[in-house]
């Protein structure tokens, strides 16, 4: 029969150890308030309990905020995040900096790059209708409008809205000389 090994549990001791420390320097405070301040018991037992609901508030915070991150990752769904435009400023200069365009964020919120070298590997975006391909597509199209790479783009929908939010970034870019619309049908346009 297998026996199961003791597991050590380098945190918990020194939790342990943490509290035995607390407890000697809280006798010690005892024994000094009562011989050196002559407090009377019940002041005593006033400071006991207040310093108890002081300690259990402080001890239940700390806890809270040790294990938010663990309990936040066990979460699924994953809950929904907040990239402050600053930082995606930052991720989105440092993608083109390196050649590679910012894709979006992982469920931690770490940002999730595409080198040049992955997107030859070609692509699809599937998913449900309003799952979000068309604004991934105009994410990865408007981080390359920046970029200044050649871009050929088939909009099966036609979508208008997608082009007005193009437009104005190509012509942010400086690269209207360079802009061709063909409409399918209306080729000339
Ligand atoms: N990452 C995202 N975070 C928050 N909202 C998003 C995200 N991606 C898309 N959306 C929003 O979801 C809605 C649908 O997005 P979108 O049009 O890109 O979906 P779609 O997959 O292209 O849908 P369809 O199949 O109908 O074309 C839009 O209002 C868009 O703003
Ligand atoms: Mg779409």
């Amino acid at each position: 029969m297998q026996t199961e090994k003791p597991v050590h549990d380098p945190e918990g001791s020194a939790i342990m150890f943490g509290w035995f420390l607390l407890a000697i320097v809280v006798v010690v405070l005892f024994w000094l308030a009562s011989s050196r301040l002559h407090l009377t018991p019940s002041e005593l037992t006033e400071i006991a309990i207040l310093g108890a609901i002081g300690l259990f508030v402080v001890v239940d915070v700390a806890t809270y905020f040790r294990r938010r991150a663990a309990r936040l990752a066990a979460l699924w769904p994953p809950p929904p995040f907040r990239i402050a435009f600053g930082d995606e400023a930052k991720e989105l200069g440092l993608a083109q900096d390196v050649d590679s365009v910012l894709v979006g964020h992982e469920s931690d919120g770490q940002p999730f790059y595409w080198n040049n070298e992955t997107r030859v590997q070609q692509t699809i975006a599937s998913g449900m209708t309003g799952a979000g391909k068309t604004t991934l597509i105009e994410s990865i199209l408007q981080q390359d409008i920046c970029r200044g790479v050649p871009i050929i783009f088939i909009d099966g929908k036609g979508e208008k809205k997608v082009l007005d939010r193009i437009l104005p970034i190509v012509e942010a870019a400086g690269r209207m000389d360079g802009f061709r619309l063909i409409e399918i049908g209306r080729a000339h346009v």
